[in-house]
């Protein structure tokens, strides 16, 4: 989809669609108060009756309206105004994108009003362009139809251009996920990564299983071996900036399918699992757009691909398996696999002299019961880190939202046989326990992990998005990057 910055006047422009917002106070200003005067107070009326109340996720749509040059105008609620932001234009742009990509379009202009902040712009943009991309990939009728070219006003060029990177990168992700797991499996996934670091200029690196052996990935690989599918792991590098530094390790689970293992998950639980490659497919996204924004700071992704399968070689509870670090892991429970994958991806970054890691993952449905499906859980061993990851969330406007990590529950993944387990037995602090478990392979760097065995995935669709994958924290982790490169270049 072409995305362009536009000048044109919301009632001169002769396009198939425009998009006025209006907020919740009813207050008309801006192109929707231009409009209003060009068609003789219509937009008024509609509010006066209480046709439109400007409240989130609605849309009216009106058709040939005097002294509007343009075939439709489409009225989308912006919200409470003092709410106005990155999160709150992301889902008035892909509510209004989402119904009016229906039906296939030519041009369509987004006039929503006043977008002062040019981060506010581009989460707009990325969302409208998320929001004409559906989970439909093998439906030979698609009810969702891209715009030819998305026309975007009140911002600059950079803020346009950087919307569409952004939108990209999450439209990556959210297509990697969605793909049936006979499609993307380790092998596959990690070609496509390496398909996009050639695009993009960054430096690819993938490692089989001789080579996981050779590095001690004794976790990762006992994951595997329960799967006819061989593992990897990519590792890919976008050098820029920061002499001397490392930099930051973006680190995904990328579990391609989670059947539990011999710890065997019901029907129910197991069929969106070929969503546990989000965090890996986030990671990637990630980097594709900051590669392609260039920003100019050092930045590695390490990504940990597995399938988890009860095949006759799996691993079995009671064994005892020896990551990277050395560490003896005594599984009591298959379905935790996602720690183990992370467990040896997480020492290989701190190997590498990773200054600062985050972790992205489809951990725990436990996350789910504490903070609901639409909130990534925070877990970290550095206040400070996990503040800027915050703040740059906030940013954003993608939800995310800590945990405790007290030293009351490290005694909960100790056993009796090896130095930890991989699984507590009992159900409480589930999202956190894990948590626990993957400190013990960070050392003393600053790490944040993000469980979003929530958001990753959505189960029905929002007004702003369909269901299937959502791509969440990929604009966040560009966002983390820019402000470390603007911190220490
Ligand atoms: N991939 C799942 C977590 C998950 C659940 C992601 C729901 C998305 C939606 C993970 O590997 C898992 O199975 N976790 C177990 C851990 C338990 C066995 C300690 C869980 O959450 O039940
Ligand atoms: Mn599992
Ligand atoms: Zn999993």
């Amino acid at each position: 989809m072409e995305v362009v910055l536009s000048d044109r006047s919301p009632c001169e422009a002769a396009v198939d669609a425009v998009v006025i917002g209006v907020f919740a106070d009813k207050q008309l200003d801006g192109p929707a108060a231009a409009v209003n005067e060009a068609c003789g107070g219509t937009i008024q009326h509609l509010l006066d009756s209480g046709e439109l109340s400007g409240r989130t996720g609605e849309v009216v749509q009106l058709w040939s309206l005097p002294g509007v040059a343009a075939t439709q105008i489409a009225l989308v609620g912006l919200g409470e105004r003092e709410r106005w932001g990155a999160g709150a234009c992301a889902q008035a742009a892909g509510t209004a994108a989402r119904r009016l990509a229906a039906q296939p379009r030519g041009d369509v202009l987004f006039a929503l009003g006043e977008v002062s902040e040019a981060a506010t712009a581009a989460a707009g943009i990325a969302a409208a362009m998320a929001a004409c991309h559906g989970q439909d990939l093998y439906r030979a009728e698609r009810k969702l139809h891209p715009f030819k070219r998305l026309l975007w006003s009140q911002a600059d060029a950079s803020a346009v251009e950087r919307g569409k990177i952004l939108g990209e990168a999450v439209n990556l992700t959210r297509r990697l996920v969605n793909e049936p797991p006979a499609v993307i499996y380790p092998e596959t996934f990690a070609e496509r990564a390496v398909e996009i670091a050639r695009a993009t200029g960054l430096e690819a690196e993938v490692w089989d299983a001789d080579r996981l052996q050779a590095e001690r990935m004794g976790a990762l690989l006992a994951v595997a071996r329960g799967s006819s599918r061989p593992p990897r792991v990519v590792i890919l590098r976008h050098r820029a900036g920061g002499e001397g530094k490392k930099g930051l390790f973006l680190v995904g689970k990328g579990v391609t399918f989670d059947s539990g293992g011999l710890s065997l998950k019901s029907n129910d639980s197991m069929k969106d699992m070929k969503c546990d490659m989000a965090g890996a497919a986030t990671v990637l996204g990630a980097m594709q757009a900051i590669a392609r924004l260039d920003v100019p700071h050092p930045v590695v992704g390490v990504m940990g691909l597995v399938e988890n399968m009860p095949g006759s070689a799996a691993m079995k509870l009671g064994d005892v398996l020896t990551a990277r670090n050395g560490r003896t892991i005594e599984v009591m429970n298959t379905d935790a696999e996602g720690r183990l994958v992370l467990a040896d991806a997480l020492a290989l970054a701190v190997d590498q002299g990773a200054d600062r890691i985050i972790d992205l993952a489809t951990l725990t449905g436990a996350c789910m019961v504490a903070l609901g499906t639409d909130v990534v859980g925070l877990m970290s061993n550095d206040p400070g880190w996990s503040d800027q990851v915050r703040q740059a969330a906030d940013a954003c406007g993608e939800l995310c939202w800590p945990l405790p990590m007290f030293s009351v529950y490290d005694e909960l993944i100790q056993s009796d046989v090896a130095d930890i387990k991989n699984s507590t037995g009992v159900r409480w602090a589930g999202a956190i326990t894990a948590a626990k478990f993957l400190a013990q392979f960070v050392g003393e760097v600053p790490w944040t992990h993000l469980d979003i065995a929530g958001p990753a995935f959505l189960e029905r669709p929002k007004p702003w998005l369909d269901g299937g994958a959502t791509g969440v924290m990929v604009r966040t982790l560009v966002e983390v990057v820019e402000r470390l490169s603007k911190a220490t270049g």
